[in-house]
């Protein structure tokens, strides 16, 4: 036997033993049932959010319906709300689908979060030709106005600025920057807070476990912040990959945004198992490459030996979210099964990855398991 296979099948046999365990426990645990879910399992932790996908809010397998209601406890929306769907012309509005996924998530108890007001990507095209300052500064005002008033007290939290940040932490050159200057953010976080006082108000961000780009973003939210602008958490998107960021760079970056007194979120966690085109660890949307097999070597289904890994390593992430729990108010994972997942196309269109805790049947991964008997060792 290969040692390789030696260890995978020590680590199924170890895991499923837990599993057994856990089963047969003693009443006090909540997830000592059949019925335990992540959402119920992490109750006293911190939210267990999903993002849902416009087949999620019409409703169209009733599988995922079931897993969206059981196992999680906030959603987000993947698109419906991105400024070309919401917000398409100057003056008109499509407010369909954001009403039935605000409805659903009323409907069942859930914390919603809005996604997102003010991001340079999946604008509508007429953004984009805005050329002046005072311009550009009217048509936010209406953008957030109108949307964050429709659904003032019933949205929980906005991630009110996505991406605004380079690689090496400077400000990207987004239309916002380009037409307002930096007075952009802050102009977009006033607006949000008046809109609606209550709401929590988040900046979110990809490889904000980078320490360059991390800095950058700890620099820009101090100048907020010392400015008076209101703002309550830092979303810390997590589209993570096996073997980056390390641990101690997410442990890092949870206690140096703690340290800004800001609720840590992680809002769009996925695990890609796939190969990476050199040199991208990022999550830029606009970035796309070709590739063939040697990219995508899992297409006829994922081998046990890396389900396991892919398990181990999101216990290890949870791991230290729960070691942070005081400070970490949301755990969001960017879809609700492999077959959702947007890396199945991104950075390389049309491959197979398998990045969640659910398989394309929407049937638990050992990476669920993996997540559900966590909480025994504590
Ligand atoms: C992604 C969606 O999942 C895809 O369906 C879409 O085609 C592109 O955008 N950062 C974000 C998310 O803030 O909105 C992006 O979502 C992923 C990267």
């Amino acid at each position: 036997m290969r040692p390789n296979c030696f260890f995978t099948i020590l680590t199924i046999v170890l895991l499923a033993y837990s599993c057994e365990q856990q089963s047969s426990s003693s009443a006090g645990f909540k997830d000592d049932t059949e019925t335990a879910t992540l959402a119920n399992v992490f109750e006293d932790n911190f939210y267990i959010g999903t993002a849902l996908g416009a087949q999620h809010i019409t409703g169209e397998n009733a599988k995922a319906t079931e897993l969206i209601q059981t196992q999680f406890n906030a959603i987000t929306p993947e698109n419906i709300m991105k400024w070309m769907h919401i917000h398409p012309g100057r003056d008109s509005f499509n407010f369909d689908l954001p009403d039935q996924f605000v409805a659903l998530g009323e409907a069942n108890d859930m914390h919603i979060v809005g996604h997102t007001l003010v991001w340079h990507s999946q604008t509508a095209p007429w953004v984009n030709d805005i050329a002046d300052s005072a311009a550009m500064a009217a048509v936010m005002e209406q953008h957030i106005n109108t949307i964050m008033g429709r659904y003032k007290g019933r949205v929980h939290g906005w991630d009110v600025v996505n991406e605004a940040l380079n690689e090496d932490g400077s400000l990207r050159e987004s239309i916002f920057l380009k037409t307002m200057g930096e007075a952009y953010l802050k102009r977009a976080f006033d607006l949000a807070a008046a809109a609606d006082p209550d709401a929590e108000l988040y900046y979110n961000d990809y490889n904000l476990c980078e320490p360059a780009k991390r800095a950058g973003c700890i620099e820009m939210i101090k100048k907020l912040q010392a400015d008076g602008t209101k703002i309550d958490g830092v979303g810390i998107q997590g589209h993570f990959y096996m073997n980056t960021p390390s641990l101690e760079e997410i442990e890092k970056t949870i206690r140096e945004f703690s340290a800004l007194g800001l609720k840590v979120m992680f809002t769009e966690v996925d695990i890609s198992v796939l190969p990476t085109p050199w040199g991208l660890r990022g999550a830029d949307v606009n970035q796309n490459f070709e590739g063939g097999n040697i990219m995508d070597p899992y297409q006829e289904g994922l081998p046990d030996s890396v389900a396991v890994s892919l398990g181990k390593r999101y216990a290890d992430i949870f791991r230290l979210f729960l070691k942070y729990d005081e400070n970490i108010s949301r755990v969001t994972f960017w879809g609700v099964d492999d077959g959702h997942s947007w890396k199945n196309n991104f950075p390389i269109r049309g491959r197979t990855d398998y990045t969640l805790l659910f398989d394309r049947n929407q049937e638990p991964k050992v990476a669920f398991d993996s997540l559900m008997v966590l909480k025994r060792a504590e």
